[in-house]
């Protein structure tokens, strides 16, 4: 304010500006802190907006590669050839799209198809550990052992001096950078779908690291001035409130943890997997006062260095870890996910299944109308569309990763839903938490217009029309599922999509699954039934069984 004052008034302004920026006083000189373009600005024209989803014709792999500061090239015991521990963080991996894919290629729009909507959910990026994490409390256990003259050896001699410097749930800068770049990333891809003289609505959650990434997504998509293009709607996200972005609030087996059948699974395997590492570090501890350093005190060691990482950009805790010791924490979060939010819980589906039922609204353009029993959205904003419009061509939502799983679940995605032992990972199994969930994840279903249905079968020089398109049949219809811009194909996991090359799916045939699909929820049961933890294994199909018996 002090600075202000004394610039304000060396160029004679009157202090009025100090309340009103967008007002200038016309007699004096500008303002050196107004950020609005004045008479200065220098001409400007704006180009065309890119689309790039039905433009590129190179498809095969992703190609874009953010610039990335931390430091990743550590040397891990055991790693292999072009290995990276950062992808075996689950759902604390730094972003990075998925480079195995789902299992089929990406194909390049057929000429004569157009991109006609899109529906974005959008992970918040890399953020601090959140209040309820053990995180800074194991922090604080380790350096107050330090005054009971606890020491520590060899490689574990620099915790006689660390500290801990992270702060709490909000954005890291790395997060603010991924979802920045993934507003550039998406404005090239979609940006023609965004007609400039309507405003869109943006949905995202009242979390601090909700908005902050919905800001910085739509400062990426839009510039700076991104609020005359777009209005950022707030959803409470609250235990009881109503939310179809952050189900598990309004789910109360989820929010009473009835549904984590996948804790048990992550203490059994837990305990496996770093009994040597605690052995090794159990032997590098000394002092008068011995911690008494358990499983979870290497399980807590191990988390530090992904969110140091991802705050700090280097952490000391990543190297004392092997290789396979990675794998295995990678494996953790694919049984919480598996467990805690997909298949294996009574909650899965239902977790995430308000964004089924206005994904089903918003293709069809009317307000949500599931059955009586299964509302998982709130009314009064689904049912106005001026919080629930209907006629976006581009629809950005913002949600977590633990919800985001669960609408994947509450899709059907069964391909995702194959049990997983706890006594060792699953070699071969799709649910790979950095895969699917890792910081700044984001799912975007295209809506494709053909003039003509396209055949299953896909070759990648059949780029003529003849090729490409059915010989019989009229204008047809695809959702095309991309999940950290890689397709996944929908027919694995719904039959009537057929088994395509490109992974897409009929319209009409994809609702009708997805409605369907709001059965298999079985919500009011699932989310609200009298029912105590079921034992790992027992639920197989994300949701309480409808015959009412375990
Ligand atoms: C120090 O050790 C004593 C005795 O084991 C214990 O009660 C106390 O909580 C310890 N203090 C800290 C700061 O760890
Ligand atoms: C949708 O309809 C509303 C109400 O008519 C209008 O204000 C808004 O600009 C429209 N939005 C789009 C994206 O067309
Ligand atoms: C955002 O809105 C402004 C003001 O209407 C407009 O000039 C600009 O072109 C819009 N941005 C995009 C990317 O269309
Ligand atoms: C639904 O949203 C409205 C508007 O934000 C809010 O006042 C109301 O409390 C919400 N209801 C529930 C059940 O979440
Ligand atoms: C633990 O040590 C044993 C014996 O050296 C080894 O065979 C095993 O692979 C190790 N397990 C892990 C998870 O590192
Ligand atoms: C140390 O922790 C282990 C595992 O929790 C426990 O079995 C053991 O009794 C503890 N030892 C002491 C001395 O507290
Ligand atoms: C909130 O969800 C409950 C449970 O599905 C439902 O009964 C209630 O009508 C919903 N309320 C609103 C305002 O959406
Ligand atoms: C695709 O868009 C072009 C240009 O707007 C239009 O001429 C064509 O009819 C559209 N094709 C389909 C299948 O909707
Ligand atoms: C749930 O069921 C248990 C066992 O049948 C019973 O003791 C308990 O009172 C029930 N709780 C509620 C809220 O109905």
């Amino acid at each position: 304010m002090l600075v202000f004052c004394v610039i304000a008034c060396l160029v004679g302004a009157s202090l009025q500006t100090e309340n009103n920026l967008d007002v200038p006083n016309p007699t004096s000189v500008p303002d050196y802190f107004q950020t609005t373009y004045g008479p200065f600005a220098g001409a400007t024209k704006a180009g065309e907006a890119p689309f790039l989803a039905q433009t590129n014709p190179v498809l095969h792999e992703p190609t874009y590669v953010p610039n990335a500061p931390l430091v990743t090239t550590l040397s891990i015991s055991g790693q292999p050839r072009g290995g990276n521990i950062f992808a075996l963080m689950g759902t604390l991996s730094p972003y990075r799209a998925n480079p195995d894919g789902f299992g089929v290629d990406e194909y390049a729009l057929p000429p004569g198809a157009n991109i006609t909507q899109i529906h974005m959910v959008h992970r918040h990026g890399a953020r601090y550990p959140t209040s309820g994490s053990a995180t800074a409390e194991w922090a604080q256990k380790l350096i107050d052992s330090r005054k009971n003259r606890t020491v520590f050896s060899g490689d574990l001699a620099f915790l006689n001096s660390w500290d801990y410097k992270l702060g709490e749930a909000e954005l890291t800068a790395r997060g603010r950078q991924e979802l920045f770049d993934s507003g550039v990333l998406h404005f090239f891809n979609y940006g023609k779908l965004y007609n400039a003289a309507s405003k869109i609505i943006a949905r995202t959650t009242t979390m601090v690291r909700m908005l902050q990434s919905a800001e910085n997504f739509l400062i990426g998509f839009f510039g700076p001035a991104w609020t005359s293009n777009a209005t950022l709607e707030v959803i409470v996200e609250s235990d009881g409130f109503n939310n179809s972005l952050a189900g598990n609030k309004m789910c109360e087996n989820a929010n009473n943890d009835n549904g984590a059948t996948g804790d048990e699974a992550m203490d059994a395997w837990r305990a496996v997997y770093l009994r040597n590492a605690t052995e090794r570090f159990r032997r590098q501890i000394s002092g008068s006062s011995n911690l008494n350093w358990t499983v979870e005190d290497t399980y807590n060691a191990q988390t530090m260095c992904s969110y140091e990482t991802v705050a700090l950009g280097y952490s000391s805790f990543c190297m004392l870890f092997t290789w396979e010791e990675w794998e295995g924490f990678a494996y953790m979060t694919d049984l919480k996910l598996y467990g805690n939010y997909g298949m294996g819980s009574p909650v899965g589906r239902s977790i995430g299944l308000g964004f089924v039922e206005e994904l089903i609204a918003r293709l069809e353009r009317h307000f949500p109308d599931p059955p009586e029993d299964s509302i998982a959205f709130n009314r009064t904003l689904d049912e106005q569309t001026s919080t629930f419009p209907l006629n976006q061509s581009i629809y950005f939502d913002f949600s977590h990763d633990n919800e985001m799983f669960s609408m994947l679940t509450a899709l059907g995605l069964t391909q995702f839903g194959q049990f997983l032992p706890a006594t060792h990972p699953s070699p071969k199994r799709a649910l790979v938490g950095s895969h699917i969930v890792p910081f700044a994840a984001r799912f975007v279903i295209e809506v494709i217009h053909a003039p003509r249905p396209i055949r299953a079968t896909r070759t990648r020089n059949g780029r003529t029309l003849d090729s490409v398109y059915e010989d019989r049949g009229g204008e047809t219809t695809y959702v095309h599922l991309l999940v950290n811009q890689r397709t996944v194909p929908l027919g694995r996991s719904i039959a009537a999509c057929g088994r395509r090359d490109d992974g897409w799916c009929e319209l009409g045939t994809f609702i009708q699954a997805q409605r369907y699909n709001i059965e298999k929820a079985n919500y009011e049961a699932s989310c609200f039934g009298n029912y105590s933890l079921p034992a790992y294994g027992e639920i197989r199909d994300g949701a309480f069984p409808r015959n009412g018996t375990l």
